[in-house]
């Protein structure tokens, strides 16, 4: 963050200019902060003096600024407690969010500041792009969501903070992401109950944070917590960095996924603690190319693809690696769960390195999911082919190993290379290792040793049959 003197001095002239032109027009209150040689913008409230931050901002500005464009410029602070935010986690700061969101948006390189040691009450809010490139949301502080599950916006019951159509977006820093989800998991009875309220808690429940259509995301450092539900979301989005992140909410919030991807391409997650009430990482359709390394996962459900193809619906997922993951106490490891009935393909996925601690269940593929009591048998499947598990080592709980393939399209080439798995001390009725319908190679060592019959071989014809599925994913 260094710049030579002769570009500061510029700077400062060019600010002056700027500033005595505009003086008339807007009421702007900019100071510079020499020790740091940063600049902290000031607003009043009036919404339409953030409609050009540009025009008055002493840092190098975009398309009306021709002659600055070629500098890097980030140099510009937006810190929301200069947007009339309060920081004491009772008033709405909201507004100030979204001011300072909007005013940063159209500076390259500015940074949004959430300063440590405030706590902002932000209500459900859509941070909108497209943005100027490199623009980066520097939480130190904590973001609370409102707590109150009853009086949620009707409008917005599928996320907290949404960011929609965002580019070369990074959000980093020390602080926290606070969901204050407690009343959304106590079942609305319970908190009827409790409570004595006449209201109801939504069936729908908010995800705290949700990128959607967006692309070249950083997620870095942060702390997301104590979602209603899901806690990290991507939609249709594209190029997700995820690194050094911790998600947590209790073992008993119900649904609370760590991170969700759908329809997203070109993932990296790495080196993070995720422990909530379901999956670590969920990988749902329309994923492809999707690299999740080096995270501690649990409790929780583990890594899972699906639930796929629900009402008998497409479902395409493809060249997943999952690899160096520490488990530890959850439901399942590493999983593919597709619903009977639906269509489309599963393929070259690989889960690897995955050390596991009393796992109920690690090595899964259940191809009859069902989250009724019973559904029923269904003809036509999500086609699973390409499966590698190698390196499975560590205790299980209940079963070691659970491949329940289609009846009517059996999995094929499902490699299992070194799985080592003794039952932990903890074992709570122990099941052998049930094999349906599938096909592939094992390679020792491999405990249980009766996992050595647990794949058939060939399946060539099966082999054509599941291609001829692909075309759904094309
Ligand atoms: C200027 O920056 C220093 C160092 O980061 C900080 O301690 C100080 O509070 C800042 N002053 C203002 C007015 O922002
Ligand atoms: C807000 O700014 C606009 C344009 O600069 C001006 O016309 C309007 O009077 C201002 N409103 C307030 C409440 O200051
Ligand atoms: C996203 O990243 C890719 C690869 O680094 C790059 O080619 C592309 O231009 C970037 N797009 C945006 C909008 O930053
Ligand atoms: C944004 O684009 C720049 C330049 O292409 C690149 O260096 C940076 O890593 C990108 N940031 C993200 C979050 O993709
Ligand atoms: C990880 O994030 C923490 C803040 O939450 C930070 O102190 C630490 O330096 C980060 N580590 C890396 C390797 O970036
Ligand atoms: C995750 O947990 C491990 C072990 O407790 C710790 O060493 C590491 O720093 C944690 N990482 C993050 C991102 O919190
Ligand atoms: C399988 O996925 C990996 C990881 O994304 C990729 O490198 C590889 O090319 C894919 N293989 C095929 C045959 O598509
Ligand atoms: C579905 O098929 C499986 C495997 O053939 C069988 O065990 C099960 O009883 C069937 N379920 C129903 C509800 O028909």
């Amino acid at each position: 963050m260094k710049r030579n003197t002769n570009f500061s001095l510029l700077s400062f002239l060019f600010f002056f200019v700027i500033v005595f032109n505009t003086f008339s027009m807007i009421s702007v209150e900019a100071r510079k902060n020499h020790s740091k040689k940063t600049k902290t913008h000031k607003y009043q409230k009036n919404k339409s003096n953030i409609a050009s931050p540009g025009s008055h901002s002493p840092a190098p500005a975009p398309a009306p600024l021709p002659h600055y464009g070629s500098h890097p410029t980030q140099f510009s602070t937006f810190d929301v407690l200069s947007f009339n935010a309060k920081g004491n986690g009772i008033w709405d700061d909201s507004k100030a969010l979204l001011a300072a969101w909007n005013a940063a948006c159209k500076v390259s390189g500015a940074t949004i500041k959430i300063p440590a040691e405030f706590k902002f009450l932000i209500k459900p809010i859509t941070l909108q792009g497209p943005c100027m490139p490199e623009i980066t949301l520097q939480i130190d502080g904590t973001l609370l969501a409102p707590p109150q599950a009853t009086s949620w916006p009707k409008f917005s019951l599928f996320q907290w903070i949404n960011f929609k159509w965002v580019q070369n977006f990074t959000i980093k820093g020390s602080g926290t992401i606070d969901g204050q989800g407690s009343q959304w998991w106590s079942s609305s009875q319970i908190y009827h109950m409790q409570k004595r309220s006449s209201k109801h808690i939504p069936d729908t429940k908010p995800t705290a944070l949700r990128f959607y259509s967006s692309s070249n995301i950083t997620v870095r450092d942060i702390r997301i917590t104590n979602s209603p539900q899901c806690h990290l979301k991507f939609d249709s989005s594209k190029g997700i960095e995820v690194n050094n992140i911790t998600i947590s909410s209790p073992e008993s919030s119900p649904n609370t996924d760590g991170i969700h991807l759908q329809n997203t391409k070109d993932v990296e997650i790495q080196h993070s603690n995720i422990s909530t009430g379901d999956d670590c990482v969920s990988i749902q359709t329309g994923c492809s190319n999707v690299h999740v390394h080096n995270i501690n996962c649990g409790p929780g459900h583990g890594i899972s693809l699906g639930g796929l193809g629900k009402y008998k619906s497409a479902a395409c997922v493809s060249n997943i690696v999952v690899q160096d993951i520490s488990m530890q106490n959850t439901l399942y490891g590493v999983r593919i769960k597709t619903w009977q009935g639906g269509i489309g393909t599963v393929k070259n996925v690989s889960f690897s390195r995955i050390h596991v601690s009393d796992v109920k269940v690690p090595v899964m593929i259940d191809q009859y999911y069902c989250d009724k009591h019973l559904c029923k048998n269904q003809t036509g499947t999500v086609v699973i082919s390409g499966v590698k598990f190698e390196e499975i080592i560590g205790t299980y709980a209940v079963q070691p190993i659970h491949l329940a393939c289609s009846n009517d399209i059996p999995c094929t080439d499902v490699d299992l290379n070194d799985i080592q798995l003794r039952p932990s001390l903890n074992y709570r009725g122990f099941q052998q290792a049930l094999c349906w319908n599938s096909y592939g190679k094992s390679q020792a060592p491999l405990q249980p040793s009766d996992i050595d019959y647990c794949l058939r071989s060939g399946g060539g014809l099966i082999r054509r049959i599941a291609r001829s599925h692909e075309s759904v994913c094309y």
